[in-house]
C-alpha cells in the first residue's frame, strides 16, 4: 500500500540523468530504474572504456539501448552543461536528474584536510548539483516540461560526525539547498536522500572509519535499501523540498528538525516584531 501521496509518479518511460553512475549506489540504482522502465544517461569521471563497456553490458543483458555512458569531471564547469544537453541528444528528452556523485573526506578537522581536497568535496558535493540542477531547470522551462531531482545527502548532513566535519557541512547545505528548491514546485519537485553509513567500498576502505565510536556496523545500510528509497522518493509526489533520512531498518523517515527550526525562528522574530510594536505604540502615547 502506498502511504504518502495519492498520486505516484510513474519512472516508466522516464530518461534519468544520474551522476556517480559507475559507484557502487550509482551501479546499482541504474539497474533498478530500468527495471522501472527508465533510460539512464550514466555520467560518471571513470574511464570512457569502462564505462562504455558497463553500459553495453547492461543493454546486452536486457536486448535494448536503454543505457549510455558519457565520462565527465563534474568539476569542470563546461561538463555540467555538456551532460544535459548530451543527455537530451541521446534519449530525445530529460525528466530526472539524480545528483549522486560525491566524494568523502577522510581527513580529521583541522589536522590534515587539505586545501585542494576542501576544494574538490565542494566541487563535486554541491556546486555540480547546484549548477546541473539550474542548467536542467533551464531546460524544462524552455521545453515547459516537468521534472525531477534527487540529492543524495548523507545523515553526517544532519548529524555531526567525528572525521566527516567538512563532508557533513557540504551534505548539510545539499540538504538546505533542497528545502529551498520547494518554491519551484510543482514544475521541478526537489528532494534528497540521507542514507547513514552504506556497506561500499567509501565506507568499508576508509581507514578513519576503522574503530570511529560513531559507526555502528548494525545500523549500516545495504545498497539496494538506499536504492530502494530513492526510488520511492522519485515516485512519491508528496517528496518536494523534504529529506529522508535512511538508518538500520528504517528507510523512509521525513528529515523534520530543520522545518521545526524553521518554525521556532519565525515564532521569535513574530514575538520580536510583536514587543517592538508595543514599545512604539507605548511610546507614542
Ligand atoms: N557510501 C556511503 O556510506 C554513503 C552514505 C551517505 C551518502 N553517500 C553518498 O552517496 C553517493 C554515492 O556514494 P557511493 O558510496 O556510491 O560512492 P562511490 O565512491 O562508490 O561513488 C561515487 C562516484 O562518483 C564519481 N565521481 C567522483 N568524483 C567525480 C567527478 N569529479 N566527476 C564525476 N564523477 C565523480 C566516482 O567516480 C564514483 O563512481 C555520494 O554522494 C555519497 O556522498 C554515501
Amino acid at each position: 500500500m502506498w502511504l504518502f501521496s495519492q498520486n505516484r509518479y510513474s519512472i516508466d518511460g522516464k530518461v534519468v540523468l544520474l551522476t556517480g553512475a559507475l559507484g557502487a549506489i550509482g551501479k546499482a540504482l541504474t539497474r533498478m530504474l530500468i527495471e522501472k522502465g527508465a533510460k539512464v544517461a550514466m555520467v560518471d569521471i571513470c574511464d570512457y572504456e569502462k564505462g562504455k563497456e558497463i553500459s553495453e553490458q547492461i543493454n546486452q543483458q536486457l536486448g535494448q539501448p536503454i543505457t549510455k555512458y558519457i565520462q565527465a569531471d563534474l568539476q569542470k564547469k563546461d561538463n555540467l552543461e555538456k551532460i544535459v544537453s548530451w543527455s537530451v541528444e541521446q534519449f530525445g528528452h530529460l525528466d530526472i536528474l539524480i545528483n549522486n556523485a560525491g566524494i568523502a573526506s577522510p581527513a580529521m578537522l583541522y589536522e590534515d584536510e587539505m586545501f585542494d581536497r576542501i576544494a574538490a568535496i565542494l566541487d563535486i558535493n554541491l556546486r555540480a548539483p547546484i549548477e546541473t540542477t539550474r542548467i536542467f531547470v533551464r531546460y524544462l522551462r524552455e521545453n515547459s516540461l516537468q521534472g525531477v531531482v534527487i540529492n543524495m545527502a548523507s545523515l553526517g548532513g544532519i548529524m555531526p560526525n567525528r572525521g566527516g566535519e567538512v563532508y557533513g557541512a557540504v551534505k548539510a547545505a545539499l540538504i538546505h539547498l533542497t528545502r529551498a528548491s520547494k518554491s519551484l514546485y510543482p514544475s521541478v519537485r526537489v528532494s534528497a536522500i540521507a542514507p547513514y553509513y552504506v556497506k561500499t567500498p567509501m565506507v568499508l576502505e576508509n581507514p578513519k572509519l576503522k574503530n570511529n565510536s560513531t559507526v555502528y556496523p548494525e545500523l549500516m545500510l545495504d545498497i539496494d535499501q538506499v536504492c530502494k528509497a530513492t526510488v520511492r522518493c522519485i515516485e512519491d509526489t508528496g517528496s518536494a523540498g523534504k529529506t529522508f533520512a535512511l538508518i538500520g531498518r528504517f528507510t523512509y523517515l521525513q528529515v523534520r528538525l530543520f522545518d521545526f527550526a524553521a518554525l521556532h525562528v519565525k515564532i521569535v522574530a513574530l514575538w520580536s516584531l510583536l514587543v517592538t510594536f508595543v514599545l512604539k505604540l507605548l511610546r507614542l502615547k
